[in-house]
């Protein structure tokens, strides 16, 4: 028998070394093992401040012993008190269900957050030359000129080689931070959006390899960003939402050969000076003046003569947090695949695929030759850059060159929504000079999907390039516009198909903060989190996320902590709509009540999407209190399900099983949350059917109805109907955006029609995951992928086939890898499946009789616990399976 083994060790759903603030951090670690019928028995962690005493087996700073137990996703730390601003390294090893200990695993560390001291720094503009470098004033509206990012540097000395230094820092603003004249990690727009008034996130990095004994120098260069640059699209507030300038705060903690811990922190012993970025905006774009470089400048040498004192403030108090989330960095380069030059000089260039980042440029060119590029999703019917979609977002960088042989520019401080670009500026241009570098929250990816049928591996392609594209630091609606924003509604139709292609645990828990932080005095959550003052309180579905989405994510990763957290928020949030509507008819405060945003030949009534919302939350309140404990919520919050179904029924389903207005979102929100009585389902579904017939096989949903269609018809016996939505190619259909050219999924089902070319530019996004929400059908639909209990300790193995000849689907769950895929030849179906240790499957093949396994019965196979007669479920311990069952003729 192989030992088992712990494997992904993460904490506070963190891989790498997070920074900590939490002083019992949880642990977390999946298994993996060959054989069947594997699990975990017990565990014990040890944790040392020393990786040499792991090595030995000695938990000098904590022992947990040997602990029976199958936990492995929520171990919270249980030693001393943590230091602050220390380093802590951690392995566990697990023993199996047997009692055997298997190895221990590869070791993984977390730091712990600080006590900050040190004050706010930013550039002081009353040294400024007056005006802002008129030749960088740009950007048509020629609105607010982007100011200059101010470098700011600090000299300090180092005696002899240090033991350890850990960099801790954060801006407002976007700082890029270098030491000795490196870079001191690969995070990009740091510290990125959070409600700076609120909470200011920080993160650590390990420079002990960049300080050398003697002079050294700490750098930083200062952009606008969220803090202070362009956000949304209000004109009458064209940025500074938070503050009028960018500022840095860090604390380089240096602990000495002899163990004696000094910090150079921000403080009056700055400078600061203007650089080559000539103006910096996440909407705007970037300029920058090669000739203005100032070599260097973030090391030990240059004079510094013209560099300034800064401005220097005492820290306001705002809570200083460990940031929660991975970072945004470069995840993958796209070369281009095709350059074309224009006759007036200009190069248009395809990357192929719409993508959120930025370009790489190889630049030869005479000094002062400014170099233009501009971005867009899509190119017009004369072959020129769609950009009207754009609205006021530049999404436009500058370069002018110095004139040396070879230069290389990539813009650091902005981010563009793209798949064409065009450049202007150098005399010859090739596929060769330009990359498209992109940009996301670089979390751990967790799945994927493919089957038998090009065009739906298209549309997983395009759901999972939505979503690379809208999550630069926090969940947005769109990368390319001027708004860029947290919506809510967008984020919890589609966070469970994100949940299944990257590992969101840590992502989400970092925005749900941000959520909470935007619900009101009243209670009600807002449109978008972080809320910018053009949104308003939250309308049906869209505030409901605050509730949804900690649900979801102790669904998906069992995380019982993030219920906790947010437990207050949550009830405050259900106690306003009782408050606001004692009839239990959500009439009152919804808002902008979007219903089902962007749907398709239908609108779904508004009263019904507010009443099933309403239900839903209620139901998850109750499940939720159940789980913490809280039996007398419990039973209140499952008192009111109970009474807001009533309503609900009473309101917007008559006795023919009709829902009001007789739309595909009305009977996906009803059957799809439960809302239907057993006796008026079987009509209600064909009510569904006969609309989806009746609109010549076409869906009609918008955003909140698109994710549940499918799974609604799948799971009530019309698997082909869901997949004949899902392969169609007439408009409306994902097959019509993929046709005309999508490699993403757009915010509208008619972004392009062949009657009308581009829809509205005033809303005409063409990267908008919403309507992508159909991706976690394809892995828990289709392939059959799907957890049956919290984080996935138990599954539900239940393809729908359709007319597809194989699919299949990998995810790597908390508790270990699932594999799931099937093919099917004219008389069977085969299904290969891994089940990670201790985790249980129930396998429900389409077909009829007995499941087999090598041809014979799979009921008396090792691992299998239990099997129906008729074949209909087969329960299976941890292990892989090949299981075929006969297909009716
Ligand atoms: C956003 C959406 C959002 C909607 C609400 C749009 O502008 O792009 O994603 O859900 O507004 O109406």
């Amino acid at each position: 028998m192989t030992p088992l083994h712990a494997v992904d060790l993460r904490c506070e759903h963190l891989a790498g070394v997070p920074c900590v603030d939490t002083p019992a951090p949880r642990l977390r670690w999946a298994l993996r093992a060959e054989g069947r019928g594997r699990a975990q028995s017990a565990y014990r962690v040890l944790v040392s401040t020393d990786p040499a005493d792991l090595a030995a087996e000695r938990g000098t700073v904590w022992d947990s012993g040997t602990v029976p137990s199958a936990d492995h996703i929520e171990v919270p730390y249980g030693g001393p008190p943590l230091t602050p601003g220390g380093t802590y390294h951690w392995t566990v090893r697990v023993h199996d269900e047997y009692g055997i200990p298997g190895p221990w695993s590869t070791p993984a560390s977390w730091r712990t957050g600080i006590t900050w001291s040190a004050p706010w720094i930013a550039h002081d503009r009353r040294h400024d030359p007056g005006v802002v470098d008129p030749a960088f004033r740009y950007g048509p509206t020629n609105r607010r000129g982007m100011p200059p990012a101010p470098l700011l540097r600090r000299e300090f000395a180092v005696d002899g080689r240090p033991r350890s230094a850990t960099l801790y820092v954060t801006a407002r603003g976007l700082a890029v931070v270098e030491l000795n004249g490196a870079a001191v990690d690969d995070a990009e727009l740091v510290p990125g959006w959070t409600d700076y008034t609120k909470r200011q996130p920080y993160h650590a990095v390990d420079v002990t390899a960049l300080l050398k004994p003697g002079a050294n120098v700490l750098g930083a260069t200062l952009a606008d960003g969220w803090f202070s640059g362009f956000v949304g699209s209000d004109p009458r507030r064209p940025g500074n939402l938070y503050g009028r300038r960018p500022w840095l705060r860090c604390e380089l903690h240096v602990v000495g050969a002899d163990g004696e811990r000094t910090v150079i922190g921000t403080d009056e012993r700055w400078r600061s000076a203007y650089g080559p970025v000539r103006g910096a905006d996440l909407l705007r774009g970037e300029s920058y003046d090669a000739r203005l470089e100032r070599p260097g400048w973030s090391a030990p040498g240059p004079a510094c003569e013209d560099w300034r004192p800064v401005l220097v403030e005492p820290h306001d108090g705002v809570p200083m947090v460990a940031d929660r989330g991975e970072p945004v960095r470069v995840v993958e380069e796209l070369p281009a695949l095709r350059c074309e030059r224009l006759a007036d000089g200009r190069h248009i260039v395809d990357f192929g695929q719409n993508l959120v980042g930025r370009l790489r440029l190889r630049v030869r060119a005479a000094e002062g030759t400014v170099v233009r590029l501009r971005h867009a999703e899509a190119l017009d019917t004369g072959g020129e850059l769609y950009r009207e979609n754009l609205r006021t977002a530049d999404a436009e960088d500058v370069y002018v060159a110095a004139g040396r042989p070879e230069e290389t520019y990539e813009p650091r401080f902005t981010v563009h929504g793209f798949r064409y670009a065009e450049i202007t500026g150098p005399p010859e241009l090739s596929t060769t000079d330009v990359v498209a570098r992109v940009l996301h929250t670089d979390m751990p990816s967790a799945g994927r999907f493919r089957c038998s049928d090009e065009l739906v591996n298209r549309l997983w392609s395009n759901i999972v390039w939505g979503l690379r594209g809208n999550v630069v630091g926090l969940p947005t609606d769109c990368p390319q516009r001027d708004e860029r924003m947290g919506w809510l509604a967008d984020a919890q139709v589609f966070a469970p198909t994100a949940a299944l292609i990257m590992d969101t645990s840590a992502f989400f828990t970092r925005w749900l903060a941000d959520v909470a932080d935007a619900q009101s005095e009243e209670g009600v959550y807002a449109d978008v989190a972080p809320k910018v003052p053009t949104t308003r309180d939250g309308a049906p579905a869209w505030a409901d996320a605050g509730v949804i989405l900690p649900w979801l994510l102790y669904r998906t990763y069992g995380d019982t902590a993030i219920l906790r957290e947010h437990w207050t928020a949550m009830h405050r949030y259900l106690t306003f709509l009782r408050r606001t509507n004692p009839d239990l008819r959500w009439r009152h405060r919804r808002h902008n009540d979007y219903g089902d945003w962007l749907s398709a030949g239908e609108e779904t009534s508004r009263e019904l999407v507010a009443a099933a919302y309403w239900a839903h939350d209620a139901r998850l309140m109750a499940e939720i209190a159940g789980v913490l404990g809280l039996a007398e919520e419990a039973a209140d919050y499952a008192e009111l399900r109970t009474r807001l179904v009533e309503a609900f029924r009473a309101d917007h389903l008559d006795a023919e099983g009709k829902v009001t207005g007789d739309t595909q979102t009305g009977y996906a929100l009803a059957l799809g949350m439960d809302l239907v009585p057993g006796h008026l389902r079987e009509r209600c579904v064909a009510h569904l059917v006969a609309n989806v017939e009746r609109h010549g096989w076409h869906l009609t949903t918008g955003f909140l109805g698109v994710a549940l269609l499918c799974p609604v018809l799948a799971d009530t016996g019309h698997a082909d109907v869901a997949h004949r939505l899902l392969t169609q190619r007439g408009y409306p259909s994902w097959g019509y955006t993929i046709d005309r050219g999508a490699t993403t999924i757009w915010e509208r089902w008619n972004g392009w029609t062949d009657e009308d070319g581009f829809a509205s530019a005033r809303m005409n996004s063409l990267n908008h995951y919403s309507l992508g929400s159909v991706g976690a059908w394809l892995v828990e639909g289709v392939a059959g992928l799907a957890a049956a209990e919290p984080g996935y300790a138990r599954l539900r193995i239940a393809p729908r086939p359709g007319p597809l000849r194989w699919a299949e689907a990998e995810y790597r769950s908390v508790r270990g890898t699932v594999r799931c895929g099937w093919q099917r030849t004219d008389d069977r179906i085969r299904l290969a499946l891994t089940v990670p240790p201790g985790v249980t499957a129930t396998v429900c093949l389409p077909g009829t009789g007995a499941v087999f396994e090598d041809g014979r019965p799979a009921g008396g196979a090792d691992g299998v616990l239990a099997a129906e007669p008729d074949g209909s479920a087969l329960t299976v311990s941890s292990g892989t399976y090949v299981l075929e069952r006969v297909l009716p003729g």
